[in-house]
């Protein structure tokens, strides 16, 4: 059954921003594929995600974390000196579990910013998108607010591929119990392969993230930012939030 949620659309740091600061429950998407790689990562097992917008940044702030590994991309590939790039399908248990990651990617961290820790900031993407748009509808009552959901956008401006997945998010936030907007991951793949983003990742030799992205719902967990990091949504994170 559909119901009145407010919810508004918009892309890039300046509109996440805004957000934030009229106390939204934001939802960020970068399809391909920061969002998915972050869900990916805390699904199986990592313990915390923490964002950072730069690569140096990121090589400072390792030295606070023993146990930490550096994650991330420029062009698509991983800085000089990382444990990881931003290939979601690198994130396996067997590495990762209980250990901390620093993220620094080009679009979405530089989207996220240093966000205030009183923010709702949740992360979405195919992977997660009807956990998300739960977890965003619960936030978005309790509190009494919109949602938005950003695009993290690119710095070329917009992202068609984070704009057609949050379109399909809003879809499922307004009537979680309708029909999706997709037919199944054939339809996704083929929108995110033909994206800008999309044909730079093929180029890469990264098309298998591409229908990794694409799988819609293969994780029950959402993202939430918390202090300085991401973590899974849980009631209790959010009572501490
Ligand atoms: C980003 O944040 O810009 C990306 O997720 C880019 C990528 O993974 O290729």
């Amino acid at each position: 059954m559909s119901d009145s949620f407010e919810v508004a659309h918009s892309s890039g740091p300046a509109a996440l921003a805004k957000a934030v600061e009229q106390n939204h429950v934001v939802v960020l998407v970068d399809v391909l594929r920061a969002s998915s790689t972050i869900i990916t990562a805390l699904a199986n097992g990592a313990s915390k995600i923490i964002p950072v917008p730069t690569v140096e940044e990121a090589r400072e702030l390792i030295y606070h974390y023993p146990t930490g590994f550096l994650a991330g991309e420029r062009d698509a590939h991983p800085p000089a000196g990382f444990d990881f790039g931003n290939s979601p399908r690198s994130f396996i248990t067997e590495r990762i579990k209980g250990r901390p990651i620093i993220l620094t990617t080009s679009n979405f961290t530089r989207t996220l910013g240093r966000p205030p820790s009183s923010a709702t900031i949740l992360v979405g993407a195919f992977l997660n998108i009807d956990h998300v748009a739960t977890t965003a509808r619960h936030l978005a009552a309790k509190i009494g607010q919109p949602i938005s959901v950003i695009s993290a956008g690119s710095l070329h401006g917009i992202s068609m591929e984070d704009d057609f997945t949050s379109y399909q998010l809003i879809i499922r936030i307004k009537d979680p119990e309708g029909p999706p907007g997709y037919a199944d991951i054939g339809d996704l793949a083929r929108e995110l392969l033909v994206s800008r983003h999309g044909s730079l990742l093929v180029q890469a030799g990264y098309e298998g993230d591409i229908y990794f992205c694409a799988q819609p719902n293969r994780y029950d967990l959402t993202p939430i930012f918390h202090k300085d990091g991401l973590v899974p949504f849980s009631p209790n994170v959010e009572s501490i939030a």
